[in-house]
């Protein structure tokens, strides 16, 4: 069965994940105790399913995880219905279509700057790294502006959550784990304190609405409101780095594809983020546990049990996608769930969108030559799958 911690399976794990898809059905994954759904129509239905819950389980002992434990059960993504229903009716307005569209001319404003201090980079003459001076910056300034995380802190934002991400992995290791509780504590106590003093100067941000809510009723309660805004800076930027990172290298290293956003970027964007998201997936794992028996693809779940939707797996099922291993940036339709699905489905989904869809077209009309200058720099992690830097030449 996978070893989901062997290096060679991180570097290239969709081969391994091919053979699973070949059972057919959820099959049980006896060191991780839980069953593993990597066809698309079993992972999709673990999303879907209603006797299948975000069911967090605190980290012991508690004196130890305890900021981690409650940013985790308080937060929209790991609670359920009537509580996640609350949480998320609460954000979900800044997150509407119209909202977002709202925010593209800050985005526009971003990626310009961002382009301009690359610019100068390549005029004399050096490489400019995709991650570090593109792919990473934008979608943190966007949702640090949105929930009104103040500019001259902006630089902590990335280490607090890259320590308490990597605890998504499977089997984090001792050192992980330290750092996922000292992060937890600093990041939940800056919040908190912000989140106060937006209550006496408040602003036109997320922050400042959300402690509102809080000061004025039932409807937040304090660790509520921290972990909300906790999760929204976290989920806000570590997946949309890693899909713009992965879905560039892997067009960079064909070169058909490399010709189509060189030729008509601005026409292909609408396909190309979508494949991007599906043909190397940025989210690779979500777990579920069963509060009733039910059954996922004909298999029996449960109660208590848990079982996971393998995204990537799923988003190369060779029964709903043609030529699944190759990227095609017109793949039109394109149905992968690299945002999820059902009452969890991603609600930072059209930000992602605007921000991919502005910054890809901009990049490729100013560097329509660009090209890799070396090997691309891995992360050593297979759920949350990105790479460290990507260094290209013009
Ligand atoms: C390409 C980028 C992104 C990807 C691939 C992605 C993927 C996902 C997935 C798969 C889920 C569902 C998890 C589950 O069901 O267990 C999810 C949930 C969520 N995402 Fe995203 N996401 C992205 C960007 C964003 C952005 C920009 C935000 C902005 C705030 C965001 C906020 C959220 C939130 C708050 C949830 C929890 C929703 C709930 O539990 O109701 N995501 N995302």
């Amino acid at each position: 069965m996978i070893d989901f911690t062997d290096p060679a399976f991180v570097e290239d794990p969709y081969q391994d994940l091919a053979e699973l898809r070949k059972f057919g059905k959820p099959i049980w994954h006896e060191e991780l105790q839980m069953f593993l759904a990597a066809c698309h129509g079993d992972a999709n239905d673990v999303f879907r399913n209603k006797s299948l819950g975000r069911i967090f389980k605190e980290r012991t002992p508690e004196f130890e995880w305890e900021t981690f434990n409650w940013l985790h059960s308080d937060s929209i993504l790991d609670s359920e219905p009537p509580k996640h229903t609350r949480l998320r009716a609460l954000v979900a307005k800044a997150f509407n279509r119209n909202k977002i569209e709202g925010m593209r001319p800050a985005i526009e404003r971003i990626t310009n700057q961002l382009l301009d201090s690359i610019d100068e980079k390549v005029q004399s003459g050096e490489n400019f790294d995709l991650i570090a001076d593109y792919a990473e910056p934008l979608p943190v300034k966007i949702i640090a502006d949105l929930l009104g995380f103040p500019d001259s802190e902006e630089h902590l934002l990335r280490p607090w959550s890259q320590a308490i991400v990597k605890m998504y992995e499977v089997n984090p290791s001792q050192q992980y784990q330290l750092e996922a509780k000292k992060a937890a504590g600093e990041f939940a106590a800056y919040v908190r304190d912000l989140a106060v003093f937006r209550k006496t100067n408040p602003g036109s941000d997320l922050i400042t609405d959300l402690a509102m809510v809080e000061e004025n009723g039932e409807k937040l309660n304090s660790h509520e409101l921290v972990a909300t805004c906790v999760l929204l800076l976290n989920a806000g930027h570590e997946a949309s780095v890693n899909a713009f990172g992965n879905g560039m290298v892997a067009a960079l290293k064909r070169p058909d594809q490399r010709e189509l956003l060189k030729q008509k970027p601005e026409e292909i964007t609408a396909t190309a983020l979508e494949e991007f998201m599906r043909f190397d997936a940025p989210l690779h794992l979500f777990e579920r546990t069963a509060t009733v028996d039910t059954y996922v693809g004909g298999v029996k779940i449960e109660a208590g049990q848990k079982i996971a939707a393998l995204i990537g797996a799923a988003n190369r099922d060779e029964n709903i996608f043609a030529q699944p291993n190759e990227m095609d940036l017109t793949r039109d339709p394109n149905p992968h769930i690299g945002f999820g699905a059902g009452i969890h489905f991603c609600l930072g989904a059209p930000l992602a969108r605007l921000e991919m869809g502005v910054s890809l077209p901009a990049l490729w009309k100013k560097y329509p030559t660009m090209e890799l200058a070396g090997q691309p720099v891995r992360r050593p992690t297979f759920v949350l799958r990105g790479y460290e830097s990507v260094a290209i030449s013009v």
